[in-house]
């Protein structure tokens, strides 16, 4: 097992990724590049370690409850099944304490990967960047260490010559909100040793993710492959006024056997993250089209507070239990 885990980079997925290792008992160092980095990564330390907490807390009302076992924080509750309102409180004590004292910031590049068994870079999606980083991190490097990135659109092949190490890199990508949204894809590239991949594989689930394995690279990993064109298909019927989202839901729950519907995986992911996912689309600048229509629809229920599940209204009311 590995103890020592760094994170490169203290943005959205690195604070979180070192969060929940940090939750599972890991030792965790966040490299950041100054000491500007520093006061914009504390306070999201700080924001995301109360959500995990208050998540935790949350959870407790959830018990009982049939559509909490869509929404428990998977990440930090192992077996939902067996869960009370007593267990769950140890879990809040442990984390009080955890993520509190297994994690520290530093600014050497050398004294944060000194002793690492795994790093994590989660630097800004930017492949210059990145290289650049890799290239000074090659000679630090202990000869043990593991190197994988979360990068969501690049490959590892692009870095793996510049990381010095290609047979010990791959792929550890992690979904916003990693604490919830517990799934971790490890790719490698055609280069990176079975036996680091399979490393890779048992530290992801260490952390409390569910490893998802891909046997080769693929653009937009397995999830991203699939749900970006199913979500887009079901939006653009419900923007084209063809059906709405209550019978879009029911036709691919009645006909597939499915528990949701694409409008209820709205709901759970959050309409913010499908609002930015259409906004990065060029076509939602282009009037009268389909993602602009969209692109318009989610922003009006952002606007009107629905943003899903964890507001009590998204495409459907949750205040109401039946
Ligand atoms: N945000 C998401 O939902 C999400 C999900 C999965 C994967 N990712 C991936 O995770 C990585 C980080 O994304 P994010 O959303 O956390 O970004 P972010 O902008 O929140 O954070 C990026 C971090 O990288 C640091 N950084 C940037 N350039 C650097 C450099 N040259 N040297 C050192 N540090 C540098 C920034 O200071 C910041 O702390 C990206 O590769 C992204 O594709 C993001």
């Amino acid at each position: 097992m590995f103890q020592n885990t760094v994170v490169a980079g203290g943005g959205v997925l690195g604070t979180q990724i070192a969060l929940m290792a940090a939750y599972t008992g890991h030792d965790v160092t966040i490299w950041l590049r100054s000491e500007g980095s520093v006061g914009r990564t504390q306070p999201k330390i700080e924001h995301y370690s109360a959500q995990m907490l208050e998540d935790l807390a949350k959870a407790k009302a959830l018990i009982g409850n049939p559509m909490g076992a869509y929404v428990y924080p998977r990440g930090l509750i192992r077996d939902w099944k067996s869960a009370t309102p007593e267990s769950i409180d140890a879990l809040i004590a442990d984390a009080r304490k955890n993520l509190k004292e297994h994690i520290h910031l530093e600014l050497d590049m050398a004294k944060a990967v000194k002793y690492a068994d795994i790093v994590i870079e989660a630097m800004a999606e930017d492949p210059q960047q990145k290289i650049a980083f890799y290239e000074k991190l090659a000679p630090l490097l202990p000869e043990k260490t593991i190197l994988c990135t979360n990068s969501s659109t690049l490959l590892p092949s692009q870095f793996a010559a510049v990381t010095g190490r290609p047979d010990k890199f791959c792929a550890l990508h992690f979904a916003n909100s990693i604490w919830k949204m517990n799934t971790a894809e490890v790719m490698g590239h055609p280069g990176t040793d079975p036996e680091v991949y399979q490393q890779v594989v048992a530290f992801a689930q260490d952390i409390n993710m569910v490893p998802l394995q891909l046997h080769k690279e693929q653009p937009g990993y397995i999830l991203n492959s699939m749900l970006v064109p199913f979500l887009n298909a079901a939006e653009s019927l419900w923007a084209n006024e063809v059906a709405d989202p209550k019978t879009i839901d029911m036709t691919w729950k009645l006909a597939t056997g499915a528990p949701t519907g694409p409008f209820q995986i709205l709901d759970i992911v959050g309409l913010t993250t499908a609002y930015n996912i259409c906004t990065m689309d060029p076509r939602s600048k282009e009037e009268g089209s389909t993602m602009n229509k969209i692109t318009r629809l989610l922003k009006e229920k952002l606007d009107r507070g629905e943003s899903g599940i964890n507001a009590g209204k998204g495409f459907y009311d949750y205040t109401q239990r039946s």
